[in-house]
């Protein structure tokens, strides 16, 4: 899969690099690309204003403040594509980039801030001085989404401009754009003061879900279930005209994900997940081992609305090409309900399990939709997967784990990918914890009775 069509240049090879092939404008064998040249470009800079002798190349770039292995995933199968230049804007940071890091990119440039509009352009200016028209800019992160689509629409790239994304960023646009089309999310407001909160909240009663209108992570959400929480969480976020509280009537239901793999607006895959339980539930009760159960069929029952409404959605609020991540619920009367849509890849392993589950590389099908605008499927899901992740009661560090054998010797067979948290690593604040465990079965049963054993078995020890 994913071949490259690089010519090869001499020198490149030294580096540990595939060949890719391509000169500068300038004309001399591009090692600028191992020199994690810093802000702006060394010499090259401004020097040229030819296009390169290689138009054939498409420049990608992609955005991101830390790469860690998860982008990196993404960054190499854009680059696996044919006649891409991989172009990389990251963060400065002391010691500079690891040259492992560096060499899944031909040019990385650093900057002082990748969340600063202003630096990411001049960067990808200076690019375009460099090698010529920008063919895409895109990131996997969710908190770099308005940034990325700011720049867009300054260097006049295609691809999903402010607006639209926008509609997959605030929950208060995304919400109103739901109702405006006549799609079944929670009755919500953003709230601009107290007074405002207090009145849509007598409006609507108690239970509330109060969050940042742009968040991801279960950021500063709160479930705000009496008029005590109520006042202490007014106090806490001071809702204001610069800062608006989004509050949202509290669904309670079942929470699951849906994702699908889009083309110019047109949604050609559609996969689901069932999250035991809701993050927010994770969040608040620290005890509790988050899993999510894959599904090996997608056409449930409990699934239909879902495909039918999830894809109007993706499609009405406008998005391009690419992963979209939808987070919905499933009440106990029946109702479908939108929870909140994001126009980029899903995070905890949905991604490898899309893999596992329809043997399959996810990351190129995801990066052949954002580059080249297409789909190669469709695909058959062939297995049902789940995930657990790993974390215990406690603070500090990780001293040690029970369970792992039982767990090996009992559901080995169905492991397809163990990260286990390893002594010594601090505990992590979030629920994903600090390991996980990626199972694969022919059937969703099996898979449903092996992460319960699985999370009754396994437990990890901190130690300050
Ligand atoms: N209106 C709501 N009703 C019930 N639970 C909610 C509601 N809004 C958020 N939650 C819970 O809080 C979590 C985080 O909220 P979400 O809107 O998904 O923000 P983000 O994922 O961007 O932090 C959700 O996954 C869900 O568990
Ligand atoms: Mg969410």
């Amino acid at each position: 899969m994913g071949g490259t069509s690089g010519k090869g240049i001499a020198g490149q090879e030294e580096f540990g690099m595939r060949p890719r092939g391509f000169s500068t404008p300038l004309g001399k064998t591009f090692h600028l690309l191992i020199s994690y040249s810093p802000f702006p470009f060394e010499q090259g800079w401004n020097r040229s204003n030819q296009y390169p002798e290689d138009c054939a190349m498409r420049n990608v770039i992609y955005v991101v403040p830390a790469p860690g292995e998860n982008s990196l995933r993404f960054v190499r199968a854009l680059r696996g594509l044919d006649s891409v230049r991989m172009l990389g804007i990251v963060n400065r940071r002391p010691g500079g980039i690891d040259p492992a890091t560096a060499a899944n990119y031909d040019h990385i440039v650093q900057v002082d801030d990748c969340m600063n509009v202003d630096q990411v352009t001049d960067v990808v200016r200076g690019f375009e001085k460099l090698y010529g028209k920008t063919h895409r800019i895109t990131s996997a992160l969710e908190q770099i989404q308005p940034q990325v689509a700011e720049v867009r629409a300054r260097t006049g790239v295609e691809g999903m401009q402010p607006d639209a994304v926008a509609r997959f960023t605030d929950k208060s646009v995304m919400k109103s754009a739901l109702e405006k089309a006549g799609l079944p999310c929670a009755r919500h407001t953003a709230a601009r003061s107290p007074a405002e909160a207090n009145a849509f909240v007598k409006k609507i009663g108690l239970p509330v879900v109060m969050k940042p209108p742009v968040g991801a992570g279960c950021r500063d959400t709160y479930l705000v279930a009496n008029d005590d929480e109520l006042a202490d969480t007014l106090r806490e976020t001071q809702p204001s005209a610069d800062r608006p509280l989004q509050i949202e009537e509290f669904i309670s239901g079942q929470e699951n994900s849906f994702e699908t793999i889009t083309v110019n607006g047109k949604v050609h895959l559609k996969s689901v997940t069932r999250y035991y339980p809701g993050p927010l539930d994770a969040v608040r009760n620290p005890w509790i081992q988050y899993t999510i159960v894959f599904p090996k069929e997608v056409d449930e029952p409990g699934n239909r609305d879902i495909l039918e409404v999830g894809t109007q959605a993706v499609e009405k609020l406008g998005m391009g090409s690419g992963y979209t991540h939808m987070e919905w619920f499933k009440t106990a009367d029946g109702r479908t309900v939108i929870s909140e849509v994001a126009a980029r890849p899903p995070g905890v392993h949905i991604v490898p399990m899309m893999n596992y589950a329809y043997e399959q590389d996810f990351y190129r099908i995801w990066a052949r939709a954002v580059v080249d605008d297409a789909f190669d499927g469709p695909f058959e899901r062939k297995w049902a997967c789940g995930v657990a992740f790993l974390r215990g009661i406690g603070s500090g560090w990780v001293s040690h784990l029970d369970g792992v054998d039982q767990i090996s010797e009992a559901i080995g067979d169905l492991i397809v990918e163990a990260r286990l948290p390893q002594p010594g690593v601090p505990k992590n604040s979030g629920y994903e914890g600090e390991g996980h465990i990626i199972l694969r079965a022919r059937d969703t049963d099996t898979i449903e009775r092996a992460l319960k054993f699985l999370i009754k078995t396994v437990k990890v020890y901190y130690r300050d």
